[in-house]
């Protein structure tokens, strides 16, 4: 077995990556050279990059593109999108130029609370505690003045601190279940540190309150966290139209269009393994944003899942209906997004991703994102019900294929024309270079 590497942290990034390359590659200096080429030129840019994790050796580059013409509550927006999916940025455009003929998109923030808890156990009297947990509700607002100053001068803070008996789930358990606003912020840091001082309140006053026996005053913090489900801090973006306005170049029936679409929705809605991957169509837009504007994917993405199992079975995060010749396409995504705080304020293109979207609070933010989600989801179930996914993911892969045997200029050109007509495969496109290379 390897040894363990004291002090690695402290080793410069040369060390590193002498180290790492001299253990785990043959070619030890090539790979040192690739590491490299990914560094930024500008030395102050990537000591900033660096510092943003530990042993940082490089930067590993994903695309930012842009997906413009989305109208969003009657305001027109170009969406930056961070992902390396082909055809991710070109179906949300395509969505979004679809929508802009047909009133665009509706969205509204439905709520903006988030969760933490204190989880501690606890033997003794239930009522006991909940008298005990009420004396000290001022004690735990009056401590954690100092840490909520400045967000309550924001119109935000603690909203509510309740003790919540879980014991009928794990025995002795019991939590103190909080409620806050973060306003712009998506308060991680603010949150955790609440929590943290609510734990020291409560382990500080259950050894001064004296109707508690020995045992009761045992009371043990388990710990204090955030909770990334956030069912009451949701967004709904929402499309509709007119089923006959529905038609287009590529929707020439629009009732059959409709039908279909409806029932594709349905299924996901009843069937988890289809209601999965549908999901996952609509995180192809979501999470393109949420990284671009510097938020948590990770937290985003726990957050939304779990939402789509609130009522114990996987289902669609989206819905869709058709009522009185009006067809309307909706989804409510639990977002918790920050526009202050975290890398918005560090990383420069979350800064320029920021300041194309107008500089949004943390509701617009939630707005935008939900609609990226739901153009997504439009444009895939668009895709599966009338021609399928394959014709359009394989012209937009063409270009990776491409680049996978290094084509020239003029073999690019002749397989775009070839493939005009013919169908795109990792073969035929293999088939057409050897030809053409004969
Ligand atoms: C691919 O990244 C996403 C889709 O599979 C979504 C869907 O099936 O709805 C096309």
């Amino acid at each position: 077995m390897a040894s363990s590497i004291k002090g690695f942290s402290k080793w410069t990034k040369e060390e590193k990556l002498q180290w790492l390359a001299k253990t785990y590659f043959s070619e030890s200096e090539e790979v040192i050279q690739l590491i490299k080429t990914y560094w930024n030129s500008d030395e102050d840019l990537q000591k900033l990059h660096d510092e943003f994790i530990e042993n940082t050796l490089t930067n590993f580059y994903l695309p930012f593109g842009v997906a413009p013409n989305f109208l969003i509550n009657g305001q027109s927006y170009t969406l930056p999108m961070v992902i390396e999916e082909s055809s991710v940025v070109a179906a949300a455009a395509k969505a979004a130029k679809f929508w802009s003929e047909r009133g665009g998109f509706t969205a509204e923030v439905l709520n903006t609370e988030k969760i933490g808890q204190v989880h501690f156990t606890y033997k003794g009297n239930a009522e006991k505690l909940e008298r005990f947990i009420d004396a000290i509700q001022d004690q735990f607002y009056s401590d954690t003045e100092a840490l909520t100053q400045n967000m309550r001068k924001r119109g935000g803070g603690i909203l509510k601190i309740e003790l919540r008996n879980k014991t009928q789930l794990l025995e002795n358990y019991y939590q103190l279940h909080v409620t806050f606003d973060t306003k712009d912020s998506m308060g991680a840091n603010f949150i955790n540190s609440c929590l943290e001082q609510i734990a020291s309140t409560l382990k500080l006053a259950v050894l001064q309150y004296e109707p508690f026996t020995a045992e009761e005053k045992e009371l043990e913090v388990v710990m204090s966290i955030l909770s990334n489900y956030v069912p009451n801090c949701v967004v709904r973006a929402s499309v509709s139209c007119a089923v006959a306005d529905l038609a287009s170049a590529e929707i020439t029936n629009p009732q059959e269009f409709v039908d279909k679409f409806v029932q594709a929705v349905r299924i996901a809605e009843v069937e988890p393994f289809r209601a999965v991957t549908h999901n996952k169509g609509i995180m192809n837009g979501v999470d393109a944003l949420v990284l671009a504007t510097g938020n948590d994917f990770r937290a985003v993405e726990a957050g939304v899942h779990a939402y789509a199992s609130k009522e114990g079975t996987y289902s669609s995060l989206s819905h869709a209906k058709v009522e009185n010749g009006i067809f309307t396409f909706w989804v409510d995504l639990p977002l918790a997004l920050g526009t202050v705080g975290g890398l918005t304020s560090l990383h420069p293109m979350v800064k320029v991703a920021l300041k194309l979207l107008g500089n949004p609070n943390a509701e617009t933010l939630m707005q935008i994102v939900a609609v990226a989600g739901l153009a997504q989801n439009f444009g895939a179930l668009k895709s599966l019900t009338t021609t399928g996914i394959q014709q359009g993911h394989m012209k937009m892969h063409l270009k990776n294929i491409l680049n996978q045997f290094e084509a020239t200029d003029d073999e690019r050109k002749n397989a775009i024309l070839h493939f005009e007509k013919n169908i795109v495969s990792h073969s035929a496109v293999v088939e057409l270079l050897e030809s053409l290379r004969k």
